[in-house]
């Protein structure tokens, strides 16, 4: 089917009231991919114009659900398990076991979790060391789609592309094609729908120790990343860790937070303990 016409100024309306919402930034060359995404949720929705629909979305008592269906239809969920796994394993053995043996119970925060690799992952580290329990882990995502998926264990055979030796077997099997991670990984994890530029909803989760952000800052634009980066810092604890993803770097932004390098892997840390 034929995408619906979209001026540069429907995009420019309807591409600032996605990036209000999410963050999610699109440039003006990006016009055409979100055109046809939009058109198809627009259509389903029974509408033949861009400009109808943007209306619908920004000012319909129903509007809000429905851009909250548009914005987790654009989200990309790419993750696996172990991907960038050197500086979850330095979190794991450096600072929450030791936590933990010194009779503390840490606390982590995956804040863009997608289907549950990356919790996942990280919970599979802390069940080897036989410090799982001690360890409180909330993980978050925008998404209702990526986040119902991660709750069921469900996940897809690309996602085993990097799992080393010992894992499948140990803590993950394939049914059906299927992965299926040891449900008590999955029910060691909080889930939990957070959007990260909700300062508010960022600020209700507490502080933690430590906070995983990887992958998902590269979407937003700089203004928006550093408003992320701060409500973050806000919710570590003096001393705490912010993990980003290896090709990023908060440096550009001026954070209040400090850069450490650990056995390889990039630390911030929030300044205090
Ligand atoms: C590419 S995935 C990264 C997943 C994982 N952190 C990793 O590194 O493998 C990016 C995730 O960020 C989520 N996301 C995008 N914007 C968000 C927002 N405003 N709040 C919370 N999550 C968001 C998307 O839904 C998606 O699941």
């Amino acid at each position: 089917m034929a995408s619906l016409p979209m001026s540069p100024q429907v995009f420019s309306i309807l591409s600032a009231l996605i990036e209000q919402r999410a963050g999610l930034h699109y440039a003006p060359e990006d016009r055409e991919l979100l055109q046809d995404k939009v058109s198809s949720r627009a259509e389903e929705a029974g509408f033949d114009s861009l400009l109808d629909y943007y209306y619908y979305l920004r000012y319909d008592p129903a509007g809000s659900e429905a851009l909250d269906a548009l914005v987790d239809s654009l989200l990309v969920h790419e993750t696996y398990f172990f991907r960038e796994a050197l500086p979850l394993s330095v979190l794991a053995e450096d600072v929450l076991a030791p936590a933990v043996h010194a009779g503390r119970r840490p606390r982590v925060w995956c804040a863009a979790c997608s289907t549950g690799e990356e919790p996942l992952t990280l919970a599979m580290m802390l069940a080897d060391r036989g410090v799982l329990s001690g360890v409180e882990l909330v993980a978050s995502d925008l998404s209702t789609r990526a986040l119902e998926r991660a709750r069921a264990g469900e996940h897809n055979l690309r996602s085993m592309r990097a799992l080393p030796p010992g894992v499948e077997g140990r803590w993950l099997e394939v049914h059906d094609g299927r992965p299926r991670v040891k449900q008590e990984l999955v029910d060691a994890v909080d889930w939990r729908r957070v959007n990260l530029v909700d300062a508010a909803m960022v600020a209700a989760l507490g502080t933690f120790d430590a906070i995983l952000c990887r992958n998902v800052l590269i979407y937003f634009q700089d203004e928006t990343a550093l408003r992320v980066v701060e409500s973050l810092t806000r919710a570590l604890v003096p001393g705490g860790n912010l993990l980003v993803g290896t090709s990023e770097s908060l440096m550009r932004f001026g954070t209040a937070l400090s850069c450490e390098e650990r056995r390889g892997a990039f630390f911030y840390t929030r300044e205090g303990a």
